[in-house]
């Protein structure tokens, strides 16, 4: 198959394009380069023997994006492109808005305009908000209590998926939720390289590992699960990334989403403990008060993927642990350069 990945030089894009070029698919990816580094694609070339194709375009201009598309003639598009940083999306509400929608909307003119009608979308477990009921299945109601702006943007994206679906026989769409992606690949060539201060936990965890930062803040310690800290579904980056190609594989008429979760709750202290034992040195970390908008617990029932896509995450929490500390310490610095 021919695949266009937007955002295919991101963290998850770059493990989705590895696995379909190592498969034999042939990739496009379209990316603007604003959080990821044109280094990622020299070294899926390094991992694969294969070099994608790179079609550099900002997805907010329909033009360009439009052009790139009928470049490339693409069997489905892969949607990853989006800004992610939960803290951003509260300080800057209309620029995230704009950069998720307006760009999602364009993807959806890009592939009418080319005759493309198959699109599989990064969404995210944050659609399922504050519910409380665990574990987590589609079935669960989205869109409610869900504390930030980036949040909305992907319960939105899901509704106009679904509406354009509902209207359009020929259309193939399906948003995978995401749990907690960590991991990196197994070469060490490729993996998360956040920009600045690092949101997410295992980013945090494996800097201070290697010494850029000096301790783990650890957000609250008095919720109400077995260690009083935040419980959530740890997912290795090619769990994920091979639930893309499953999902390639099966596409039908119509919208459908599906979970992307071990189905394991890991807390906090979990995590730290599985790097620490990776490192093979203590992490240091400080116990501070919740971070707002943060759930108590939130795993998944991954079971509608296993009947439908045949996909079911297969890696461990320590493998996870061990390819996130290989590829941080070949990569001191991910992919920004040391001057
Ligand atoms: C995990 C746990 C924190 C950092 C968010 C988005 C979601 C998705 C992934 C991304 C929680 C605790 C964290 C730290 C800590 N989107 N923590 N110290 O909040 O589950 O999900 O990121 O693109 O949509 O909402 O992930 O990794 O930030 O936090 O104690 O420095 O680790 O409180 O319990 P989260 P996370």
């Amino acid at each position: 198959m021919r695949i266009l990945v937007t955002g295919g030089a991101g963290f998850i894009g770059s493990h989705i394009s590895t696995q379909l070029l190592t498969r034999g698919d042939d990739v496009a990816i379209l990316d603007n380069f604003v959080n990821s580094s044109p280094l990622v694609i020299d070294r899926i070339e390094a991992i694969t023997g294969r070099r994608p194709e790179v079609l550099t375009v900002d997805l907010l201009d329909l033009a360009a994006t439009t052009a790139a598309f009928r470049g490339f003639s693409a069997d489905a598009v892969v949607h990853c492109a989006g800004l992610k940083s939960v803290a951003e999306s509260v300080a800057h509400p209309a620029a995230y808005y704009r950069a998720n929608l307006v760009s999602t909307l364009n993807v959806l003119d890009a592939m009418s305009a080319t005759g493309v009608d198959a699109l599989v979308f990064s969404s995210s477990a944050t659609v399922y908000g504050d519910a409380d009921t665990m574990p987590l299945d589609e079935s669960v109601r989205t869109g409610i209590g869900i504390s930030n702006p980036y949040g909305r943007t992907k319960h939105m994206i899901e509704q106009i998926l679904a509406d354009e679906a509902s209207v359009r026989s020929t259309l193939r769409f399906v948003a995978l939720r995401y749990f907690n992606p960590i991991g990196a690949h197994p070469s060490g060539l490729i993996g998360e390289s956040p920009t600045g201060t690092p949101n997410n936990l295992a980013p945090f965890v494996t800097q201070v590992a290697i010494g850029s930062r000096d301790h783990v803040t650890v957000f609250g310690d008095s919720y109400p699960t077995p260690d009083g800290t935040g419980v959530r579904d740890y997912i290795h980056v090619m769990d994920i990334a091979d639930g893309h190609l499953a999902a390639l594989d099966r596409l039908r008429p119509g919208f459908a989403v599906y979970n992307l979760g071990t189905g394991q709750g890991r807390s906090v202290f979990d995590v730290i403990r599985g790097f620490e034992q990776t490192v093979g040195s203590p992490i240091p970390y400080r116990v501070a008060p919740p971070r707002r908008g943060d759930v108590a617990v939130s795993y998944a029932d991954p079971s509608k993927a296993a009947r439908e896509l045949d996909w079911a995450a297969s890696r461990s929490i320590d493998e996870a642990c061990a390819d996130a500390w290989r590829w941080q310490s070949m990569n001191p610095d991910g992919f920004a350069q040391r001057s």
